[in-house]
Formats: structure tokens, sequence, C-alpha cells
């Protein structure tokens, strides 16, 4: 029989939270029974950013894929994009389409479709499902306290000022600023996913127990790039061990001005290191960002000999399209934010149970 007579794709319920656990077991034998009953994908209000597909006979579920849902803006057009992340398939069921049923069904709903965060398995996978542009996507590293030495000495003499503040779900002071970022660089932007303040809002709804700092840049009264940050709950990442580390979750200026990111990175390090942070990570794929970063101190995979230790922390990025789009190597702005990255990391641990 073919996977699709045995099978049925639908959207998770929470009626499916028992056998959820039991497909947690499956794929990640001994992780926390409620990695999946707890997830990001649960909050959006309209349906869960997820689809599963459910064996008919026994009613188990036997694979899953997260599918975190955003607006990709194509120049002036904006189009409806997911990017692939969860996507596991029971080992009782692996190999019998269900990875490529339950891919192709977001792809009904989504003219872009991208990944970020891929094993090499899944790569082969998503290859053999007509994805293309398999690239290594490296993480930074940096020290709060180092970086924000080096960037206030930077920074001296330029004329930015910032504002800084505490935002969640429920606290929106400061977000509105970034309509006005985001409508003034229509021209010339990169593609990437929309960054007004709709767009954070909708991020912030998926992750309601957290918090971020927001830091907003601006020449004289106009506002002109923002970061967006916050501390990881404590054992977020095995590799760090107890170590807190921070995480520069977003930023966009505009202008792509490295001076600008300095002084952004300069306000973010700065409450970091304040807090006790001596690690911060930071993803993205555009060169000039990179730039700024490497003087601060930040790390990257072709830095001699850490280097050679952060490619253990490189992700794979792919994607497929109905429209020609460019590499995400510089045409493509994405940062932990446009994945699934900065909605999982450390979630477990800071939701109430
Ligand atoms: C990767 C995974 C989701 C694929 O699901 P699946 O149901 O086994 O895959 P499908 O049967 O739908 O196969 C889809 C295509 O990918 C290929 N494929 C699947 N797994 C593969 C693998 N491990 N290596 C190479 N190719 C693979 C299949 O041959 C098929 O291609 P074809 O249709 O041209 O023959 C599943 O194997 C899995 O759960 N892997 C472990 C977890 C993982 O790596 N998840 C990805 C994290 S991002």
């Amino acid at each position: 029989m073919t996977a699709a007579g045995s099978y049925t794709v639908r959207r998770p319920e929470r009626a499916d939270l028992e056998r959820l656990k039991a497909f947690a077991q499956d794929i990640w034998p001994g992780s926390p029974a409620d990695k999946l009953t707890r997830r990001w994908w649960w909050n959006d209000p309209r349906a869960p950013q997820c689809w599963i597909a459910v064996h008919n006979d026994s009613g188990d579920i036997a694979a899953m894929c997260g599918e975190r849902r955003s607006v990709l803006v194509l120049e002036a057009m904006e189009v409806p994009v997911a990017s692939i992340c969860d996507w596991d398939v029971s080992p009782r069921h692996k190999g019998k389409g269900l990875g490529r049923m339950l891919v192709e069904r977001s792809r009904a709903d989504h003219p872009v479709m991208y990944t970020t965060s891929i094993s090499e398995a899944a790569a082969t996978a998503f290859t053999r499902l007509g994805w293309a542009g398999h690239r290594p996507l490296s993480v930074m590293v940096g020290c709060p306290p180092l970086v924000s030495a080096v960037a206030r000495a930077r920074a001296r003499r330029d004329s930015i000022a910032t504002r800084n503040y505490r935002i969640s779900s429920g606290s929106d002071d400061g977000i509105r600023h970034l309509d006005a970022i985001w409508d003034s660089s229509r021209q010339d932007r990169p593609i990437m996913t929309t960054r007004d303040a709709r767009a954070l809002k909708a991020h912030l709804r998926l992750v309601p127990h957290r918090s971020y700092g927001l830091t907003v840049a601006f020449s004289g009264d106009t506002p002109v790039g923002y970061a967006l940050y916050r501390t990881l709950p404590k054992g977020s990442f095995r590799r760090f061990g107890h170590t807190p580390v921070g995480l520069l979750a977003d930023f966009w200026v505009p202008e792509q001005n490295g001076t600008v990111l300095t002084r952004l990175v300069q306000d973010v390090s700065w409450a970091l290191a304040r807090s006790g942070v001596p690690v911060m990570l930071a993803l993205t794929t555009q060169s000039w960002a990179r730039s700024a970063l490497r003087p601060l101190g930040f790390a990257s995979e072709d830095t001699p000999w850490l280097g050679a230790k952060l490619r253990s922390f490189a992700s794979r990025a792919m994607h497929v399209s109905d429209y020609a789009l460019p590499d995400f190597e510089d045409g493509w702005h994405v940062t932990f934010v446009d994945n699934d990255m900065d909605l999982i990391f450390g979630s477990l641990a800071e939701l109430p149970t």
C-alpha cells in the first residue's frame, strides 16, 4: 500500500498530546517526554505551525514537520514562506515517502520554502525533493565583555544614539520603531522576511513566556537599525555546559552600515556582560555584517584555531522556490529569528510546567 493510502496528513491537535509524547520517544529515545507537546508551534492561534502524518491503522503519529511560517518580501511582492524545522519520521515508518508527503503538503501553501538547520541526511533527502542552494551557515561567537569594550572604543566618534527596551508578548514599548526602519528600506533591501512591528509581535506571540532586549539606533530622531537579543536559560547548549549564553537573535540595519551595527552590538554586549554572560552567538548571512562583527572579536569558521571548533556549529541551508532567488550569501538576510532556532533554544527550560 502507498504511504498516501495508509497515513493521514493533518495539523496536530490537543487530543494528540499523548501520541506526540510517544512519537518524541520514538525519534529521540530518552528525551523529555514533553519536548513536542510544549513546542512553540502550538502558539499560533490560526493553526499550529506543524504538520503530522498519522498511521491510519494504529493511530500512531508516524512523522512530523515543523513549518515556521512568515512572509518573504521579494522586491515589491510579499510571498508566503515556510522554513522547515523538526522534520522527523519514526524509525518504524522511514523510507515510505512520509518525509516527502509532509514537505509537499507545506509546499502547497508556500511558493518559497527554506531550511537553515538540517543534518547531512536531511540535506540529501531535500536534494531528492528538488531543493537547492545547499550551503553551510556559520554561527559567530563573541565574548560580551570583550566585544563591548572593543565596540565602545570603535564607536566613540560616531553620532549614533541608542534606546533600549525590554519587550515581550505583553510589552511592546519600542517595537513601533521597527515600522519606521522597515518603511525607510523599501528600496534596495536584500530578500528577507518582513521585519516590521507586526512581524516582531507575531514572533513574540509564539514564545509568550519570554522577554527580549530590543536596542534601537537613531541618527538624530530617525531610527536607523535595531538589534534583538536575549540570554538563553542555563544548560541550553550541552557544549557550553552551564555557562550562560547570549543570543543576538535578530538585527536589521537598512543602510548596511557597519558603524550602526557596531553601536547596536555595543549596547547588546554591554547588557549581556553586565548580567554575567560570557558567550554570545550571532548568525548572519550578510558579509557586510560579518565584516562589522569580526573586528569586535567575534570568531567565525574562518578564524584560525577557533574556527575549526565553530565548524561543528555550522548548520546547512537549502531552499526551493517558484521564483528565481539569489543564494543565502548576501542576497538573503537571515538571522536566528528566521527559522526555529531562536524559538527553540532553551524553550523547554523556560516554560512553566
Ligand atoms: C530525513 C527524513 C525526515 C526523511 O523522511 P523519510 O520519510 O524517510 O523520507 P522519504 O521516504 O519521504 O524520502 C524522500 C526522498 O529522500 C530520500 N531520502 C530519505 N532519507 C534519506 C537519507 N537518509 N539519505 C539519502 N536520501 C534519503 C529518499 O530516497 C527519497 O527520494 P526519492 O523519492 O527520490 O527516492 C527521515 O529520514 C528522518 O527522520 N531522518 C532522521 C532525522 C533527521 O535527520 N531529520 C532532519 C532534521 S532537519
